[in-house]
């Protein structure tokens, strides 16, 4: 029995050796201390030994299991480690290595100008609202005067989305949703989206930008309007910037004005300028006195207020200011044009 007692020693120091990980590690504990492993076959057999030999194997039995315990914990902490090792290289980070550029993004050039525009009205004490994009038709014409049987909701080629709801056709709807919201003096812009159903080609889009601006209080008069507008126009093409108003026409303004900056290519020569197509200016907005039945309707009285409003093509602007002679580049989301304008 001692002689099988070794045998079983040797075996499993051989079969120790050659154990590669963890989970043959456990087999071999089970196989070799198991209850079907071959020592507790030994101990079973202790019964047919004469009853003053059974201590002494019992004690070399219990040594040999011992034996096999120890090498197999010692073998443990070996393939533990060689496991570490192992991790660690596969997870080994060559600091030394340069690093992987990542795209940086950058803004689209529309938010570029809005954010220059957000900030000159800002730094002039002006508020920014918001308005939503889906109208009703009296907040987009009612309330600025444009009853539903006038011929001036043809300026407008109105997207009707369900009943008396509409893709607002211009940001003025904003000037109505503040003044019944705030009392005077009121000075706010308001940017954003707007809809029209025109075919697109390099200056229309049915999807455009406007920022709406809007001043209310005692004593405004047209110089105000001319006055904020040459700031900004300077602000945004420089000292020598200068505007011009054109008389025109906006139920809501009286009187109106269409406004044309001059052409910050060609300095306002003309000759034979791609941007503003030889005339030297370049229309940016439309702007007027608020009509005093706009004021009324808001709960705001005319005898005691007047205001100034516009509304600039965000639009037009960027493409002056960046020379882009096609609107629908800023739309079509082409990675190859909207990464030239990283600044
Ligand atoms: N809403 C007008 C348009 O879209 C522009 C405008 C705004 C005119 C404010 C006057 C005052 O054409």
């Amino acid at each position: 029995m001692k002689e099988q007692l070794k045998a079983i020693g040797e075996q499993a120091d051989r079969a120790l050796e050659k154990v590669q990980s963890l989970s043959e590690l456990d087999q071999l504990r089970v196989s070799f201390l198991g209850k079907k492993g071959p020592l507790t076959a030994l101990l079973k057999q202790m019964g047919s030994l004469p009853p003053e030999e059974r201590p002494t194997m019992g004690q070399l039995a219990n040594q040999m299991r011992q034996h096999i315990e120890e090498h197999i914990e010692a073998r443990l902490a070996v393939l533990k480690a060689l496991e570490i090792k192992k991790t660690f290289e596969a997870e080994s980070v060559d600091v030394t290595l340069p690093g992987v550029k990542l795209p940086k993004g950058n803004l689209h050039p529309l938010n570029q100008v809005l954010d220059d525009m957000i900030d000159i009205f800002q730094s002039m004490g002006f508020d920014v609202v918001d308005g939503p994009e889906i109208e009703t038709e009296y907040y987009n014409f009612e309330a600025l005067n444009i009853p539903a049987d006038h011929p001036a909701r043809d300026m407008q080629d109105t997207f009707y989305v369900g009943d008396h709801l509409v893709l607002r056709s211009q940001t003025s709807a904003a000037q109505i949703r503040t003044m019944e919201t705030r009392k005077p003096p009121i000075r706010v812009i308001c940017p954003g989206r707007v809809f029209r159903a025109d075919e697109v080609d390099a200056t229309h889009s049915p999807v455009f930008h406007q920022i709406e601006g809007l001043v209310v209080d005692k004593g405004i008069t047209m110089c105000d309007l001319k006055g904020c507008l040459e700031q900004v126009a300077r602000e945004i093409y420089g000292p020598d910037a200068k505007i011009k108003f054109r008389p025109s026409f906006f139920p809501f303004t009286e009187p109106s004005v269409e406004v044309d900056v001059s052409c910050p290519e060609c300095g306002g020569h003309g000759d034979s300028c791609r941007i503003c197509k030889g005339t030297g200016w370049i229309e940016i907005l439309g702007a007027g006195m608020v009509h005093p039945r706009v004021l009324a309707g808001c709960g705001i009285d005319p005898e005691e207020y007047t205001g100034f409003a516009f509304g600039i093509g965000l639009d037009r602007l960027t493409t002056t200011r960046y020379k882009i002679s096609d609107i629908r580049l800023l739309f079509e989301n082409d990675l190859r044009f909207l990464t030239q304008f990283d600044r």
